[in-house]
């Protein structure tokens, strides 16, 4: 029921989160096939790989044959049809139900029968992605956090219908990544982004209101709650984009409007201020 090594390891698309899944794969030992629709996305997710591990390297924590090991175990592709050889397919596209279920209709279509379809999705149903493909025993969730490489955890959640030996297949593949599965249920959210996107929203809506400056803001959770970031450079750090459309999967799937998104955080993503990646968000880079 365990992963082997010779389980040949999918990621869907090469962004922040498929790229640090590709990476952590490869640097396990896995063979990895990482797919994204344009090669530039290819391109640019192996110059964050090549960059997130020659950090090691100077650290002397890898040395630079290993490093490049690693980079030659990550083929990379635009056809889908490539991953007729995974046997595990990670699946970490823009946070979009329209996208996503046409990515597993795909795969459903593409991998062998017995493949394993995870999504990395951060707050989308799990239940409604299975249900797009003929193998909804074989969908499960698999939340890795950013940055990939560094975050321990991944939160695993099982759709209705995913089935025991999925998740057990799941969960020890999770450690052989060296990271540590915790299980909750597929409820809109699920735990992390249940938790963390009303406190990031929260500290928005005291920007919004004028209650600090966003140096108070980030000051006052970092040295009052020993957080590694503030709630604002977090945020610029998922995506403002990625933390809006979290925040209405919270407030769509629980109808509570306890989880209403603070106008102001609607206003910069309406603005294209999506955060680090876009050069401006609460911060300038
Ligand atoms: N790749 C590899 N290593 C990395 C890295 C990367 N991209 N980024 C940081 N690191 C490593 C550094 O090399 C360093 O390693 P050592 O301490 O072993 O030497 C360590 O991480 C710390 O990095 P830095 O000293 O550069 O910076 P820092 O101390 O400020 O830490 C951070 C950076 C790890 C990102 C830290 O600020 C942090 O933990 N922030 C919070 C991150 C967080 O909350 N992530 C979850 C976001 S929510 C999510 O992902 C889910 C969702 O659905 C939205």
């Amino acid at each position: 029921m365990g992963t082997k090594m010779s389980d040949v390891i999918g990621v869907v698309g090469a962004g922040t989160m498929g790229n640090g899944i590709a990476q952590v794969a490869a640097r396990a030992g896995y063979n990895v096939i990482m797919h994204d629709v344009r090669d530039e996305f290819l391109d640019r997710g192996l110059t964050a790989i090549d960059k997130s591990l020659q950090r090691d390297v100077d650290k002397e924590r890898l040395d630079a044959e290993s490093k490049q090991a690693i980079i030659g175990r990550i083929r990379r592709t635009t056809d889908f049809a490539a991953f007729k050889e995974a046997t595990f397919v990670v699946e970490a596209v823009t946070e979009d139900l329209g996208v996503k279920t046409q990515v597993f209709k795909t795969l459903d279509q593409v991998t062998p029968p017995h493949a394993i379809l995870a999504s990395n999705t951060s707050s989308i149903s799990i239940t409604k992605l299975a249900a797009a493909t003929k193998r909804p025993d074989k969908v499960i969730g698999m939340h890795f956090m950013n940055p990939v490489p560094v975050m321990k955890l991944v939160e695993v959640i099982r759709g209705m219908a995913t089935s025991d030996e999925t998740y057990a297949r799941v969960r020890s593949l999770t450690e052989q990544l060296g990271k540590v599965a915790l299980d909750c249920q597929d409820s809109p959210g699920f735990v992390a982004n249940r938790v963390l996107m009303p406190m990031i929203n929260e500290a928005i809506f005291a920007l919004y209101e004028g209650v600090a400056s966003r140096e108070s803001i980030d000051g006052i959770m970092k040295l009052g709650m020993n957080h590694p970031m503030g709630p604002l450079t977090l945020a610029d750090f998922i995506g403002l984009d990625v933390c809006l459309a979290i925040m209405n999967v919270l407030y769509e799937g629980l109808g509570d409007p306890k989880y209403r998104p603070c106008p102001l955080l609607k206003r910069y993503v309406d603005a294209g201020w999506l955060g680090r990646k876009s050069g401006r968000g609460f911060y300038e880079y």
